[in-house]
């Protein structure tokens, strides 16, 4: 008999639903979830696993309660929300997003479960994957973006990144998808709120970034808070046994959002703690964070019939099954016990250097305004987030220590040493107070440059962080504005450094401002990279993965929207627009500068006949026109202009990168396979229609920048794994 079959043979009811309890450790303390002592509770088996315990110290002590003084000694499963770093921060994930480069995504997953698991941590909450087309939503800070394509590359990537070869390693954690699914679609962009969208949208945009996670062998998946059509995730049978564990064939361990089995009460579907438990369970959704529901209710539910013996004890073998995977029957402490050397230490904060480099969006650079001049003597840092350290790390950043994080000031000071830096707040990131625009104003006076630092706060995006008016809060527009006068006056140009957790929707910002950088938040090097490219060590290259609205009436506004039958381009007056803005956004999805210039030629399709499985070669040649060595990014989209249901006038393959020195020219060549070209027919089955498809390869979703070729579709290409899925899964 194997260890696990084991266990469950010995254990008793409390101990196995203990094992399907995860608690949070300042509550394990305190109550007032489980009552009493909590060492209590680790004592008599009454919690098998923790969130929010940090450090080897607190884990270990933890651990050994579990382990010797338990009676069955199960170790503890203990996670955290390594999101976007540990102890040093990434940029967040709509940031790292813009990289468009799955090998730095999985070395930043890397170091963060190394970081973390020197932290006694086994478990990470995420990767998040929730696609986001509403910038009001504030955890579009913690996704890929728009592209259901990028959220399954970075699926790919994230979970390679913190699993590693092998779980059972001392330096990875177990991955968390999440929040399965659609919850970047909450209405109203109203967090918690409920989703309602089609079955092809949530095929063919949410769903494709789990299915990627599941492929790459994600140890865990959470359902997400909200309902959909009415069926809260955490009680989705048709999605999360059905869909996820049936026909995906996942068979992880799925860890609940926390509270939310108890909050099926307040969506209205459970009359009580025993009936949420009873749905949870019965959905497939093995461990229950901060409900409390497994163990109060499930008792109750068994005794009445409601759910049997065999069902708890599947959720308890796949949590012991992963505490297994992650070798912590074999040394619980095996996490925890390592201290790492300063080298990798510092190497983690050159990656993180790099990563925020690379993650900043030039969206704006007119009259070559940046990089500035090596000549600068005075140079104006205005702005409440100018000298803010504090606020640079970004959203999940609880465990990052507040001196290890780098300004803009801090960079810029370090980064040129030789020109006289002036700084001032100017207002504050909120509130009414306008009394220090003056004194910003006198500072900017005779300055060679300035760079006006603006945006939200790092909590103003994230969880319950959902925005009806996402722009420039307090009176930052009032010290914008006072400084592009007084800047215009002087002939003085202004660079804004615009941080946020979404596009803002500052189109006002981006008329006046001479250079525009999305900074997002950047981690703990922020103030580094910013300097790096300010100051042209380093030529910006990341480009917007969600497209930035010129008004908040667009949102949802995205580039793979399906084409109107009276479109917007059209003079007509009875054409899909707006009588008071355009239809295009301020700037589309992939727009982003760097300081080269790059033209396109020469796009080669091969072979332009497609058969079954068969694989199309894609080439295109860039030359960097420009003075400065530059990265470039390439966009691979298709269109099917002509099928059964209406495709959407493009849709991303691939994505090409290139370096060209001044001068150069260069080949940048993409792959796309047939099989890609599927969509999901009327029946919600993967559909190909033989037929031509255009091939559109350029800088971003911009339709008139796009070099068009194509391919003719003669067969039906190969279709396998969760392709082949079908049928409704809505219902419960
Ligand atoms: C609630 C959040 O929705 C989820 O993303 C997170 O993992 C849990 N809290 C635990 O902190």
């Amino acid at each position: 008999m194997n260890r696990i079959d084991k266990l469950i043979g010995d254990m008793t009811l409390a101990e196995k639903l203990g094992q399907l309890t995860m608690t949070a450790a300042g509550y394990a303390v305190t109550g007032p979830v489980i009552a009493g002592d909590s060492t209590d509770a680790i004592r008599t088996g009454a919690i098998g696993n923790l969130l929010n315990l940090v450090g080897p110290g607190p884990v270990r002590e933890m651990q050994r309660l579990a382990v010797e003084e338990s009676r069955l000694g199960i170790p503890l499963l203990i996670g955290l929300d390594v999101i976007h770093g540990h102890r040093t921060l990434f940029p967040i994930p709509l940031a790292e997003a813009c990289l468009f480069d799955p090998q730095a995504w999985e070395l930043t997953a890397c170091e963060a479960a190394k970081e973390a698991a020197c932290d006694g941590l086994a478990m990470t909450f995420a990767p998040n994957l929730d696609v986001s087309r509403d910038p009001r939503w504030g955890r579009t800070a913690e996704g890929p973006g728009e592209d259901p394509w990028v959220g399954s590359q970075l699926a790919h990537a994230k979970v390679r990144g913190f699993q590693g070869a092998s779980l059972a390693s001392s330096d990875t954690l177990a991955a968390c998808a999440k929040h399965f699914c659609a919850y970047g679609s909450v209405t109203a962009g109203r967090e918690y709120a409920t989703v309602d969208i089609s079955e092809r949208t949530l095929r063919e945009v949410h769903l494709p970034s789990f299915v990627a996670a599941v492929e790459a062998g994600v140890a865990a998946i959470m359902p997400a808070f909200m309902d959909l059509a009415g069926v809260p995730m955490t009680a989705n049978t048709a999605l999360l046994r059905h869909y996820l564990r049936d026909q995906l064939g996942f068979d992880g361990v799925l860890v609940s959002d926390y509270n939310a089995i108890g909050e099926l009460i307040r969506h209205g579907v459970a009359a009580d703690l025993t009936a949420a438990a009873v749905l949870a369970l019965k959905a497939g959704v093995d461990i229950d964070m901060m409900s409390d529901a497994y163990r109060c209710g499930l008792p109750v539910a068994l005794e009445r019939g409601l759910v049997s013996m065999a069902e708890i004890d599947v959720a308890v073998r796949r949590v012991l099954g992963l505490k297994e995977r992650l070798g912590l029957f074999d040394d619980p402490y095996r996490r925890g016990s390592k201290i790492e050397s300063p080298e990798a230490v510092a190497q983690r904060r050159r990656l993180a250097r790099s990563v925020a480099t690379r993650a900043m969006v030039l969206l704006k650079n007119d009259h070559d305004t940046l990089p500035l001049s090596d000549t600068l003597h005075r140079l104006c840092v205005i702005g409440p987030l100018a000298d803010a350290a504090g606020e640079m790390p970004g959203c999940w950043s609880t465990c990052a220590v507040p001196e290890g994080q780098v300004s803009v000031v801090a960079g810029l000071r370090e980064g040129l040493p030789q020109t006289r830096i002036a700084t001032a707040p100017g207002v504050d990131i909120e509130g009414g107070d306008r009394s220090g625009i003056a004194a910003a104003l006198e500072l900017c006076n005779g300055a060679d440059a300035i760079l006006l630092c603006l945006g939200e706060s790092a909590t103003m995006s994230g969880e319950a962080a959902s925005r009806a008016f996402p722009d420039l809060p307090g009176q930052q527009r009032a010290l914008a504005e006072a400084v592009f006068e007084r800047a215009r006056a002087q002939r003085i140009r202004v660079t804004v450094i615009l941080f946020s957790g979404r596009p803002l929707v500052v189109p006002w910002l981006a008329e006046k401002a001479d250079a525009l950088v999305a900074a997002w938040f950047l981690g703990s090097e922020a103030g580094n990279a910013i300097s790096d490219v300010v100051t042209g060590r380093a030529s910006p290259s990341g480009r917007t993965p969600i497209t930035w609205p010129r008004a908040l009436g667009q949102v949802p506004i995205f580039y793979s929207e399906r084409p109107s039958g009276r479109p917007a381009d059209s003079n007509d007056r009875f054409a899909s627009k707006y009588l008071d803005t355009s239809s295009e956004p301020l700037y589309p999805f992939g727009h982003g500068l760097s300081y080269g210039r790059f033209t396109l030629a020469n796009l080669r399709v091969t072979p332009q006949l497609v058969d079954e499985d068969g694989t199309i070669a894609i080439s295109v040649d860039l030359t960097n026109e420009g003075k400065r060595a530059a990265e470039e990014t390439v966009f691979l989209f298709t269109r099917d202009k002509l099928a059964t249901v209406a495709r959407p006038k493009l849709e991303l393959k691939a994505v090409g990168k290139i370096t060209l020195q001044p001068g150069e020219t260069g080949t940048v060549n993409m792959n796309l396979r047939a099989f890609d070209l599927r969509f999901l027919g009327l029946d919600l089955a993967p559909v190909f229609e033989p037929g031509d498809v255009e091939i559109l390869v350029g800088p971003c979703a911009d339709r008139s920048r796009l070099l068009v070729g194509a391919v003719c579709l003669t067969a039906k290409p190969a279709l396998k794994g969760a392709a082949q899925v079908s049928g409704p899964a809505m219902k419960r």
